[in-house]
Protein backbone atom coordinates (compact mmCIF):
# COMPACT_ATOMS: atom_id res chain seq x y z
CA UNK A 1 0.00 0.00 0.00
CA UNK A 2 1.28 3.36 -0.55
CA UNK A 3 1.28 6.32 1.82
CA UNK A 4 -0.90 9.23 1.20
CA UNK A 5 0.33 12.16 3.10
CA UNK A 6 -3.15 14.88 4.56
CA UNK A 7 -4.16 17.72 1.87
CA UNK A 8 -4.11 19.91 4.69
CA UNK A 9 -2.55 19.62 9.00
CA UNK A 10 -4.91 19.84 11.34
CA UNK A 11 -3.32 22.08 14.40
CA UNK A 12 -4.77 22.64 17.57
CA UNK A 13 -3.77 26.29 19.04
CA UNK A 14 -4.27 26.62 22.49
CA UNK A 15 -4.27 29.93 24.05
CA UNK A 16 -6.36 32.21 26.71
CA UNK A 17 -5.88 35.25 25.10
CA UNK A 18 -8.37 36.04 22.26
CA UNK A 19 -6.40 38.26 19.98
CA UNK A 20 -3.63 35.73 19.74
CA UNK A 21 -6.06 32.75 18.71
CA UNK A 22 -7.47 34.66 16.09
CA UNK A 23 -3.86 36.01 14.47
CA UNK A 24 -2.82 32.28 14.82
CA UNK A 25 -6.09 31.04 13.29
CA UNK A 26 -5.92 33.83 10.03
CA UNK A 27 -1.84 32.91 9.39
CA UNK A 28 -2.82 29.23 9.52
CA UNK A 29 -5.17 29.17 7.00
CA UNK A 30 -3.01 31.63 5.08
CA UNK A 31 -0.53 28.38 5.29
CA UNK A 32 -3.19 26.11 4.05
CA UNK A 33 -3.68 24.75 7.07
CA UNK A 34 -6.97 23.52 9.10
CA UNK A 35 -6.93 25.22 13.01
CA UNK A 36 -8.68 24.31 15.84
CA UNK A 37 -9.05 26.83 18.93
CA UNK A 38 -9.31 26.35 22.57
CA UNK A 39 -8.93 28.74 25.48
CA UNK A 40 -8.24 26.48 28.54
CA UNK A 41 -5.99 23.12 29.68
CA UNK A 42 -9.01 21.71 30.23
CA UNK A 43 -10.51 21.96 26.74
CA UNK A 44 -7.59 21.20 25.23
CA UNK A 45 -7.31 17.96 26.78
CA UNK A 46 -10.97 17.10 25.89
CA UNK A 47 -10.69 18.11 22.31
CA UNK A 48 -7.55 15.64 21.58
CA UNK A 49 -9.20 12.60 20.64
CA UNK A 50 -9.55 14.71 17.24
CA UNK A 51 -6.90 13.40 14.98
CA UNK A 52 -4.22 16.39 14.99
CA UNK A 53 -0.72 16.62 13.24
CA UNK A 54 0.35 19.99 15.72
CA UNK A 55 -0.71 21.97 18.27
CA UNK A 56 0.66 25.31 19.60
CA UNK A 57 0.26 25.68 23.27
CA UNK A 58 0.62 28.36 25.39
CA UNK A 59 2.11 28.06 28.46
CA UNK A 60 0.28 30.59 30.96
CA UNK A 61 -2.91 29.29 30.91
CA UNK A 62 -5.46 29.92 34.08
CA UNK A 63 -6.16 26.37 35.91
CA UNK A 64 -4.56 23.97 33.71
CA UNK A 65 -0.95 25.09 32.74
CA UNK A 66 0.37 24.58 29.75
CA UNK A 67 2.95 22.47 31.66
CA UNK A 68 -0.25 20.14 32.64
CA UNK A 69 -1.82 20.30 29.18
CA UNK A 70 1.94 19.17 28.11
CA UNK A 71 2.63 16.56 30.91
CA UNK A 72 -0.86 14.92 30.21
CA UNK A 73 -0.06 14.79 26.10
CA UNK A 74 3.80 13.08 26.72
CA UNK A 75 1.75 10.92 28.99
CA UNK A 76 -0.75 9.53 27.21
CA UNK A 77 0.35 6.74 24.29
CA UNK A 78 -2.49 7.71 22.23
CA UNK A 79 -1.26 11.53 21.56
CA UNK A 80 2.19 11.14 22.69
CA UNK A 81 4.20 11.14 19.00
CA UNK A 82 1.72 14.84 18.55
CA UNK A 83 4.18 17.65 17.95
CA UNK A 84 3.80 20.62 20.51
CA UNK A 85 5.21 24.13 19.59
CA UNK A 86 5.29 26.31 23.17
CA UNK A 87 4.21 29.94 22.38
CA UNK A 88 5.48 32.14 25.40
CA UNK A 89 6.16 35.58 26.13
CA UNK A 90 7.98 34.22 28.99
CA UNK A 91 11.88 35.34 29.11
CA UNK A 92 12.36 33.26 31.69
CA UNK A 93 14.97 30.73 31.00
CA UNK A 94 13.98 28.26 33.67
CA UNK A 95 10.09 27.58 32.04
CA UNK A 96 11.75 26.86 28.34
CA UNK A 97 14.15 24.06 30.39
CA UNK A 98 10.37 23.13 31.93
CA UNK A 99 8.84 23.15 28.80
CA UNK A 100 11.73 20.85 27.40
CA UNK A 101 11.28 18.30 29.99
CA UNK A 102 8.16 18.08 29.93
CA UNK A 103 8.16 17.22 25.70
CA UNK A 104 7.89 20.27 24.36
CA UNK A 105 9.32 20.01 20.78
CA UNK A 106 9.89 23.86 20.05
CA UNK A 107 9.46 27.21 21.32
CA UNK A 108 7.57 30.41 19.47
CA UNK A 109 8.44 33.67 21.41
CA UNK A 110 5.39 36.21 21.24
CA UNK A 111 5.23 38.89 19.71
CA UNK A 112 4.73 36.28 16.87
CA UNK A 113 7.29 36.47 14.03
CA UNK A 114 4.78 35.20 11.23
CA UNK A 115 8.02 33.97 8.85
CA UNK A 116 9.22 32.50 11.97
CA UNK A 117 5.95 30.64 12.68
CA UNK A 118 5.90 29.39 9.20
CA UNK A 119 9.26 27.77 9.33
CA UNK A 120 9.02 25.89 12.75
CA UNK A 121 5.66 24.83 11.97
CA UNK A 122 6.62 23.96 8.98
CA UNK A 123 9.68 21.94 10.09
CA UNK A 124 7.55 20.15 12.86
CA UNK A 125 4.50 18.92 10.03
CA UNK A 126 7.26 17.15 8.08
CA UNK A 127 8.56 15.46 10.67
CA UNK A 128 5.52 14.37 12.15
CA UNK A 129 4.55 13.42 8.51
CA UNK A 130 7.92 11.58 8.25
CA UNK A 131 6.80 9.57 11.33
CA UNK A 132 3.41 8.93 10.42
CA UNK A 133 5.06 7.38 7.22
CA UNK A 134 6.60 4.90 9.11
CA UNK A 135 4.30 4.40 11.60
CA UNK A 136 2.05 3.26 8.46
CA UNK A 137 4.34 1.36 6.85
CA UNK A 138 5.44 -0.77 10.09
CA UNK A 139 1.24 -1.60 10.50
CA UNK A 140 1.15 -2.65 7.13
CA UNK A 141 4.56 -4.98 7.32
CA UNK A 142 3.09 -6.12 10.87
CA UNK A 143 -0.69 -7.12 8.80
CA UNK A 144 1.18 -8.03 5.80
CA UNK A 145 3.25 -10.63 7.92
CA UNK A 146 0.48 -11.42 9.56
CA UNK A 147 -1.28 -12.72 6.53
CA UNK A 148 1.48 -14.42 5.50
CA UNK A 149 2.08 -16.19 8.70
CA UNK A 150 -1.64 -17.08 8.49
CA UNK A 151 -1.18 -18.35 5.04
CA UNK A 152 1.48 -20.46 5.97
CA UNK A 153 0.08 -21.74 9.07
CA UNK A 154 -3.20 -22.68 6.97
CA UNK A 155 -1.24 -24.04 4.21
CA UNK A 156 0.73 -26.20 6.80
CA UNK A 157 -2.57 -27.54 8.37
CA UNK A 158 -3.65 -28.75 5.29
CA UNK A 159 -0.20 -30.46 4.23
CA UNK A 160 -0.59 -32.55 8.05
CA UNK A 161 -4.20 -33.55 7.04
CA UNK A 162 -3.18 -34.61 3.40
CA UNK A 163 -0.53 -36.35 5.01
CA UNK A 164 -2.63 -38.10 7.07
CA UNK A 165 -5.01 -38.99 4.57
CA UNK A 166 -2.98 -40.59 3.03
CA UNK A 167 -1.38 -41.96 6.42
CA UNK A 168 -4.16 -44.02 6.88
CA UNK A 169 -4.89 -44.61 3.16
CA UNK A 170 -2.11 -46.80 3.75
CA UNK A 171 -3.06 -48.37 6.28
CA UNK A 172 -6.55 -49.29 4.71
CA UNK A 173 -4.56 -50.83 2.11
CA UNK A 174 -2.39 -52.65 4.48
CA UNK A 175 -5.77 -54.05 5.95
CA UNK A 176 -7.52 -54.59 3.01
CA UNK A 177 -4.18 -56.44 0.87
CA UNK A 178 -3.87 -58.61 4.29
CA UNK A 179 -7.88 -59.40 4.43
CA UNK A 180 -7.92 -60.34 0.94
CA UNK A 181 -4.96 -62.84 1.80
CA UNK A 182 -7.29 -64.07 4.71
CA UNK A 183 -9.49 -65.50 2.90
CA UNK A 184 -7.04 -67.13 0.08
CA UNK A 185 -5.15 -68.42 2.62
CA UNK A 186 -7.04 -69.72 5.37
CA UNK A 187 -4.80 -67.64 7.48
CA UNK A 188 -6.88 -66.46 10.35
CA UNK A 189 -6.97 -62.83 11.58
CA UNK A 190 -6.16 -63.82 14.90
CA UNK A 191 -2.85 -65.44 13.11
CA UNK A 192 -2.31 -61.73 11.88
CA UNK A 193 -3.18 -60.05 14.91
CA UNK A 194 -0.69 -61.83 17.03
CA UNK A 195 1.94 -61.57 14.25
CA UNK A 196 1.41 -57.84 14.45
CA UNK A 197 1.46 -57.19 18.28
CA UNK A 198 4.11 -59.70 19.12
CA UNK A 199 6.17 -57.96 16.28
CA UNK A 200 6.03 -54.61 18.28
CA UNK A 201 6.63 -56.03 21.31
CA UNK A 202 10.05 -57.40 19.77
CA UNK A 203 10.38 -54.53 17.72
CA UNK A 204 9.48 -52.15 21.28
CA UNK A 205 12.37 -54.40 23.58
CA UNK A 206 14.91 -54.09 20.70
CA UNK A 207 14.62 -50.70 21.06
CA UNK A 208 13.92 -49.85 17.86
CA UNK A 209 12.56 -45.87 17.02
CA UNK A 210 8.87 -45.30 17.35
CA UNK A 211 8.22 -44.75 13.71
CA UNK A 212 10.31 -47.62 13.06
CA UNK A 213 7.84 -49.82 15.46
CA UNK A 214 4.91 -47.84 14.32
CA UNK A 215 5.68 -49.72 10.52
CA UNK A 216 6.53 -53.10 11.77
CA UNK A 217 3.25 -53.26 13.96
CA UNK A 218 1.36 -52.90 10.46
CA UNK A 219 3.59 -54.19 8.21
CA UNK A 220 4.04 -57.37 9.24
CA UNK A 221 0.87 -58.34 8.85
CA UNK A 222 1.59 -58.49 4.98
CA UNK A 223 4.29 -61.28 5.02
CA UNK A 224 2.62 -63.97 3.36
CA UNK A 225 0.91 -61.75 1.28
CA UNK A 226 2.96 -63.33 -1.90
CA UNK A 227 0.33 -66.25 -1.08
CA UNK A 228 -2.17 -64.82 -3.51
CA UNK A 229 -0.09 -66.23 -5.67
CA UNK A 230 0.53 -69.74 -5.10
CA UNK A 231 -2.00 -71.75 -6.81
CA UNK A 232 -4.93 -73.04 -4.14
CA UNK A 233 -4.08 -76.69 -4.76
CA UNK A 234 -0.48 -76.26 -3.08
CA UNK A 235 -2.04 -74.23 -0.57
CA UNK A 236 -4.61 -76.48 0.65
CA UNK A 237 -2.77 -79.84 0.16
CA UNK A 238 -2.95 -81.42 3.52
CA UNK A 239 -0.56 -84.63 2.61
CA UNK A 240 3.38 -83.48 1.78
CA UNK A 241 4.37 -81.09 -0.72
CA UNK A 242 6.62 -82.71 -3.66
CA UNK A 243 9.38 -80.69 -4.77
CA UNK A 244 8.35 -78.83 -7.03
CA UNK A 245 5.11 -77.97 -5.21
CA UNK A 246 7.40 -77.10 -2.30
CA UNK A 247 9.69 -75.12 -5.36
CA UNK A 248 6.49 -73.34 -6.18
CA UNK A 249 5.13 -72.31 -2.36
CA UNK A 250 8.61 -70.89 -1.43
CA UNK A 251 7.77 -68.54 -4.44
CA UNK A 252 5.30 -66.72 -2.33
CA UNK A 253 8.31 -64.71 -0.47
CA UNK A 254 9.48 -62.90 -3.95
CA UNK A 255 5.70 -62.78 -5.20
CA UNK A 256 5.15 -60.75 -2.15
CA UNK A 257 8.15 -58.56 -2.95
CA UNK A 258 7.07 -57.70 -6.49
CA UNK A 259 3.34 -56.95 -5.03
CA UNK A 260 4.74 -54.52 -2.68
CA UNK A 261 8.08 -53.42 -3.57
CA UNK A 262 6.89 -50.06 -6.34
CA UNK A 263 5.62 -48.64 -3.45
CA UNK A 264 6.49 -45.52 -1.98
CA UNK A 265 5.21 -45.72 1.09
CA UNK A 266 7.42 -46.74 4.24
CA UNK A 267 4.74 -49.37 5.42
CA UNK A 268 4.36 -50.95 1.95
CA UNK A 269 8.13 -51.25 1.32
CA UNK A 270 8.77 -52.86 4.77
CA UNK A 271 6.03 -55.29 3.95
CA UNK A 272 7.83 -55.93 0.72
CA UNK A 273 10.91 -56.55 2.66
CA UNK A 274 9.25 -58.37 5.16
CA UNK A 275 7.42 -60.66 2.52
CA UNK A 276 10.77 -61.01 0.53
CA UNK A 277 12.54 -62.54 4.28
CA UNK A 278 10.41 -63.85 6.78
CA UNK A 279 11.67 -67.34 6.18
CA UNK A 280 15.44 -66.49 5.77
CA UNK A 281 17.24 -67.95 8.49
CA UNK A 282 20.25 -66.72 10.99
CA UNK A 283 22.83 -69.48 9.66
CA UNK A 284 21.84 -68.90 5.71
CA UNK A 285 19.53 -72.37 5.08
CA UNK A 286 16.50 -70.14 4.61
CA UNK A 287 14.99 -69.36 1.60
CA UNK A 288 14.41 -67.70 -1.20
CA UNK A 289 18.29 -66.06 -0.83
CA UNK A 290 19.94 -67.68 2.03
CA UNK A 291 20.50 -64.61 3.21
CA UNK A 292 22.93 -65.11 6.32
CA UNK A 293 22.77 -63.01 9.92
CA UNK A 294 22.38 -59.62 9.33
CA UNK A 295 22.07 -59.62 5.80
CA UNK A 296 18.57 -60.30 6.16
CA UNK A 297 16.71 -56.80 7.62
CA UNK A 298 15.75 -56.62 11.23
CA UNK A 299 12.15 -56.60 9.69
CA UNK A 300 12.45 -59.99 8.25
CA UNK A 301 14.29 -61.33 11.55
CA UNK A 302 11.98 -59.83 13.68
CA UNK A 303 8.95 -61.72 11.79
CA UNK A 304 10.22 -64.80 11.20
CA UNK A 305 10.65 -65.54 15.06
CA UNK A 306 6.85 -63.73 15.91
CA UNK A 307 5.45 -65.97 12.89
CA UNK A 308 7.14 -68.86 14.18
CA UNK A 309 6.33 -68.43 17.40
CA UNK A 310 2.83 -68.31 16.56
CA UNK A 311 2.59 -70.90 14.26
CA UNK A 312 3.94 -73.12 17.22
CA UNK A 313 1.66 -71.86 19.99
CA UNK A 314 -1.69 -72.29 17.49
CA UNK A 315 -3.56 -75.56 16.57
CA UNK A 316 -3.03 -76.99 12.91
CA UNK A 317 -4.63 -79.43 10.82
CA UNK A 318 -1.21 -81.56 11.14
CA UNK A 319 -0.48 -80.25 15.20
CA UNK A 320 -1.70 -79.63 18.14
CA UNK A 321 -1.24 -76.26 20.10
CA UNK A 322 2.39 -76.06 21.98
CA UNK A 323 2.32 -74.25 25.42
CA UNK A 324 3.93 -71.30 25.65
CA UNK A 325 6.78 -72.99 27.38
CA UNK A 326 7.71 -75.78 24.82
CA UNK A 327 7.58 -72.81 21.87
CA UNK A 328 9.93 -71.15 23.24
CA UNK A 329 12.20 -74.14 24.44
CA UNK A 330 11.98 -74.93 20.78
CA UNK A 331 12.91 -71.69 19.71
CA UNK A 332 15.89 -71.37 21.92
CA UNK A 333 16.91 -74.80 20.51
CA UNK A 334 17.61 -72.67 16.90
CA UNK A 335 19.00 -69.47 18.34
CA UNK A 336 22.15 -68.82 15.87
CA UNK A 337 20.06 -71.13 13.95
CA UNK A 338 16.60 -70.07 12.29
CA UNK A 339 16.75 -67.02 14.45
CA UNK A 340 19.02 -64.24 15.08
CA UNK A 341 20.15 -65.01 18.83
CA UNK A 342 19.94 -61.41 20.01
CA UNK A 343 15.93 -62.00 19.13
CA UNK A 344 15.50 -64.85 20.81
CA UNK A 345 16.96 -63.75 24.18
CA UNK A 346 14.25 -60.56 23.94
CA UNK A 347 11.16 -63.44 23.12
CA UNK A 348 12.35 -65.13 26.33
CA UNK A 349 12.26 -62.26 28.35
CA UNK A 350 8.45 -61.68 27.57
CA UNK A 351 6.97 -64.35 28.27
CA UNK A 352 4.58 -62.66 30.79
CA UNK A 353 3.59 -59.93 28.25
CA UNK A 354 3.24 -62.84 25.42
CA UNK A 355 0.56 -64.52 27.25
CA UNK A 356 -1.19 -61.26 27.55
CA UNK A 357 -1.22 -60.88 23.82
CA UNK A 358 -2.63 -64.31 23.52
CA UNK A 359 -5.24 -62.86 25.99
CA UNK A 360 -6.52 -60.08 24.29
CA UNK A 361 -6.42 -61.83 21.01
CA UNK A 362 -8.96 -64.61 21.89
CA UNK A 363 -11.93 -62.80 20.96
CA UNK A 364 -10.51 -62.41 17.70
CA UNK A 365 -10.08 -66.36 17.70
CA UNK A 366 -13.61 -66.77 18.21
CA UNK A 367 -14.68 -64.35 15.78
CA UNK A 368 -12.32 -66.65 13.05
CA UNK A 369 -13.92 -69.71 14.35
CA UNK A 370 -17.33 -68.66 13.42
FE1 LIG B 1 5.37 -67.25 4.65
FE1 LIG C 1 2.23 -66.40 9.02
Amino acid sequence: MIYIPKEHSSVLIVDDDPGICEFLRSALQNFGHQPQIVQSGEEAIFSLNRDYDLILLDLDLPVLSGFEVLKFIRSNQKYKHIPVIVITGDSDRSSRIDAIRFGANDFINKPIDLIELQVRIKSQLNLKQAVDEIKFHKENLEILVEQRTTGMLNLLREVQNQQEKVHFSYLDTIKTLALSAEFYDKTTAAHIRRMSMYSELLARKLGLPDKDIQIITHASALHDIGKIATPHSILTKTGTLTEDEWKIMQKHTIAGYEMLNHSLSDYLQVGSQIALTHHEKWDGSGYPHKLQGSEIPIWGRICAIADVFDALTSVRPYKRAFSNEEALQLIEQQSGKHFDPQLVKVLLSVQKELSQIQEKTLKFQKIDSL
